[in-house]
């Protein structure tokens, strides 16, 4: 039986760094489904359809670093209010989340649209302040030099966007556990994460 962990939450509240730890730990498979969304992004930069970018999407458009800069995580939450787009995407990550032993997804609506019935639900949450510090020193650390008022207004404008929309919008599903981040260090946090799933798998 596959065991099915979903992880949402607003931009830049520790989800990737919680999944990835709480998969490594459990040997379950994980998906980013925020790579989805900024590879089409990608793709619209660069002139495509968004929803011809979404139905030809590959693993290989996941891979990059040019997927983490500011401009296509705009680019991402953009194109993710389009219901066709969003559409397009739901039988991979499906699939992804039936597969094998467990697998862990993380984004904005998987325990709410992808994957009503998963096993456990985390909504990662932290205060807009820590999280847009977080985001500057993880894309100063490579070297982008931002200033911390335009990464906090790029976080807000995506969380705004992405609560807004009219198709599954950004929002803790109802039997979500809440994990605030704001004042835990990441070890704390992945923890606190991996806990909760141990007590879910029982
Ligand atoms: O998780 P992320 O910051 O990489 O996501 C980039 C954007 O993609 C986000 O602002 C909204 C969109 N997204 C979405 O709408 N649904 C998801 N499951 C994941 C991401």
């Amino acid at each position: 039986m596959s065991f099915t962990v979903a992880i949402d939450g607003p931009a830049a509240a520790g989800k990737g760094t919680i999944s990835k730890a709480v998969a490594a730990h459990f040997g379950f498979a994980h998906l980013d489904t925020g790579l989805l969304y900024r590879a089409v992004g990608a793709k619209v930069l660069h002139g495509a359809d968004p929803l011809e970018a979404a139905q030809t999407l590959e693993p290989i458009d996941l891979d990059g670093e040019h997927l983490r800069t500011p401009e296509v995580a705009q680019a991402a939450s953009k194109v993710a209010v389009d219901a066709d787009v969003r559409a397009a995407l739901v039988a991979f990550q499906r699939q992804f989340a039936a597969r094998g032993d467990g697998a862990v997804l993380d984004g904005r609506d998987i325990g709410t649209v992808i994957c009503p019935s998963a096993d456990v639900k985390l909504f990662v949450t932290a205060r807009a302040e820590k999280r847009a510090q977080r985001r500057l020193d993880e894309l100063n650390g490579k070297g982008m030099g931002l200033a911390f008022a335009d990464v906090l207004a790029d976080v807000e404008a995506r969380d705004k966007r992405d609560s807004e929309r009219a198709t599954a919008p950004l929002k803790p599903a109802e039997d979500a556990v809440l994990l605030d981040t704001s004042d835990l260090t990441a070890e704390q946090a992945i923890a606190r994460a991996i806990e909760i799933v141990q007590a879910a798998r029982g």
